[in-house]
């Protein structure tokens, strides 16, 4: 096969990427180790930043997503039983979309279908060949058959466990990373959300969060221990804890319900540089994750899709190669400003096994001077809505 753009991996980095090219005329490949069903299984965060929802609609993918997506002016913070909003409306003018990540990309999966665009699935041992030459190609096996696609240049797209990112020699790459003591313990339940807008909850108990997905489909999040598992988790237990870490008046206008999706993620802070290497290009999750707090991982994986597809659309168009040379520089300067917001927020939120009084303390101190202090929430809603391009 042949094609100009090889991407790997059908997650939302890789599909946005390959129908934005799509819409330049320049062609690619996906390739992806898993089904369109299990991709689509997986329950991520729901909160797009205006960048993000350009990018939909330039990729021709915005339909649906305006349709039924939900447009939030502010979030709400709360500690204990005091409760404050940040309004993104007064301080950036630009508010949130609350739309889930797995129907972004049963989105793009649709309008990747209707192009005929081609994703191959159930593909094993990756590996990709000759991006430091003039030759770049990637080999691969499908149902057990050798194959190969010649190219251009590769997207490495597959994510945090995927092959891109370690295909770039050790002693070019360096990896930072932050490993966080504790868990998110999801529950998502077709119950209606316990309040319009999202709550961030610190508590005594841990860290709570009451997000959403529509008008009855609620998604809730608690802190939990990395040793825990979901099935230690009933769901009286899960409401039990949620109601202990949110403010009263919220407890009695919570509806709860069976889940019907219960998880648990670790929380990480990872960033790998350089993210170019020759004609290798990393997007999204294969260079770099944050923990959810402030739900930056897919509008970040967006940003570099937007960089990565302006610098390949203008090689296609004039010759020109300063986007692809200036295209790691460019994604890491604001993956590196995403990574310090959903850094600090984690901090402020969170109980942490080894903190001190004082520790106590000062995270109380953050979070009465951003609950009471103007500059400090419109820096937040600035980061919350997304930094610019
Ligand atoms: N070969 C082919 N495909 C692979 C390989 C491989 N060796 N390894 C992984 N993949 C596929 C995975 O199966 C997955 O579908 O790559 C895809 C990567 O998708 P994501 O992990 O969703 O990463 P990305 O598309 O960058 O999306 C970023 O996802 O994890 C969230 O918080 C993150 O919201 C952010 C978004
Ligand atoms: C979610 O709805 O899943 C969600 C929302 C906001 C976050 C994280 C997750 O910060």
């Amino acid at each position: 096969m042949q094609t100009q753009v090889a991407i790997i991996g059908g997650g939302p980095s890789g599909l946005l990427l390959s129908q934005l090219l799509h819409v330049r005329g320049i062609d690619s490949v996906v390739l992806e180790r898993k089904t369109k069903d299990y991709v689509l299984g997986r329950i991520r965060a729901g909160v797009l930043e205006q960048g993000l929802l350009a990018l939909m609609e330039e990729a021709g993918c915005a339909e649906r997503m305006h349709a039924e997506g939900f447009t939030h002016d502010g979030t709400l913070i709360s500690y204990g039983d005091e409760m404050f909003r940040i309004d993104f409306a007064r301080h950036t003018g630009t508010p949130v979309m609350v739309y889930g990540q797995t129907e972004v990309t049963r989105d793009l999966y649709a309008a990747r279908e209707a192009a005929g665009g081609r994703i191959v699935y159930n593909v094993e041992d990756v590996v990709i060949r000759g991006v430091d030459s003039e030759a770049a190609h990637v080999t691969y096996r499908v149902n057990g058959e050798a194959r190969r696609v010649d190219c251009d240049f590769v997207a490495g797209c597959d994510g945090f466990h995927g092959v891109s990112r370690k295909t770039i020699p050790e002693d070019v790459r360096r990896e930072y990373e932050k490993v966080y003591p504790f868990g998110w313990l999801g529950v998502l339940s077709e119950t209606p959300p316990v309040n319009d807008e999202l709550i961030y909850a610190n508590s005594e108990r841990g860290f709570a969060l009451c997000s959403m997905r529509n008008a009855n489909l609620s998604r809730y999040y608690i802190q939990c221990s990395l040793e825990d598992s979901p099935e230690d988790w009933s769901d009286d237990a899960f409401w039990a804890e949620l109601k202990r870490r949110i403010p009263k008046d919220q407890v009695e206008k919570l509806v709860t319900g069976p889940s019907i999706e219960k998880s648990i993620a670790p929380l990480r802070s990872f960033v790998t540089e350089p993210m170019r290497w020759g004609r290798l290009f990393l997007c999204g999750d294969a260079a770099h994750i944050v923990p959810p707090t402030g739900a930056k991982g897919l509008n970040t994986a967006a940003s570099d899709v937007h960089y990565l597809y302006h610098a390949l659309w203008e090689y296609y168009g004039n010759g020109s190669e300063a986007g692809i040379e200036g295209y790691s520089a460019k994604a890491l300067a604001r993956v590196w400003k995403a990574e310090r917001f959903s850094w600090w927020f984690s901090s402020v939120m969170h109980r942490y096994p080894d903190q001190s009084e004082f520790d106590l303390k000062m995270q109380r101190a953050e979070l009465e001077f951003l609950g009471s202090n103007e500059a400090a929430q419109a820096a937040m809603a600035e980061n919350y809505v997304g930094l610019p391009y």
